[in-house]
């Protein structure tokens, strides 16, 4: 009985905590809009210098799957952390963003009027299916 009572307070403690998180936390997903067409054309120089060498688009519809569902952050992340492999993190935040939002267009995403911006929401942003 007291232990049915106590699953029931923890389970609808857990959810308000949920719906609390979800409320607080507005996500968007990249179909929004959330990247400039001025920082994809910025994006794609910075991304001729430092990474077609290694990579072209093919290899991102390659791994798109994997990244569905994550936030944006961590995908900028991964690259600021660890590329180019040569010389992780050479690029300014700016250049790596730029990067992201030429990536995304080229995936299929559309630009729209908000800048991609590092200190402004990135992890607010899902990755989802274009
Ligand atoms: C000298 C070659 C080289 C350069 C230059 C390079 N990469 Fe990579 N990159 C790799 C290798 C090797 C891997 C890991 C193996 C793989 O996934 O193919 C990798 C993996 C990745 C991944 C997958 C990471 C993951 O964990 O899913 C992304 C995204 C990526 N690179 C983006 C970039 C971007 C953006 C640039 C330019 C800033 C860049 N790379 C420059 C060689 C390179």
């Amino acid at each position: 009985m007291i232990g049915n009572l106590i699953k029931a307070l923890v389970v609808s403690a857990s959810l308000s905590l949920l719906f609390a998180s979800v409320a607080y936390a507005q996500r968007i997903t990249v179909n929004d809009g959330v990247f400039t067409a001025a920082q994809a054309a910025a994006g794609e120089s910075v991304y001729d210098e430092s990474c077609r060498t290694c990579h072209d688009m093919g290899f991102y519809a390659g791994i798109w799957e994997f990244w569905q569902g994550k936030p944006l952050l961590d995908f900028w992340f991964v690259i600021v952390a660890e590329m180019p492999t040569d010389n992780p993190g050479v690029l300014s935040d700016a250049e790596y963003t730029d990067i992201v939002a030429y990536i995304l267009s080229q995936r299929g995403y559309p630009a729209g009027d908000t800048l991609l911006d590092r200190q402004n929401g990135l992890d607010n942003i899902d990755i989802v299916a274009p």
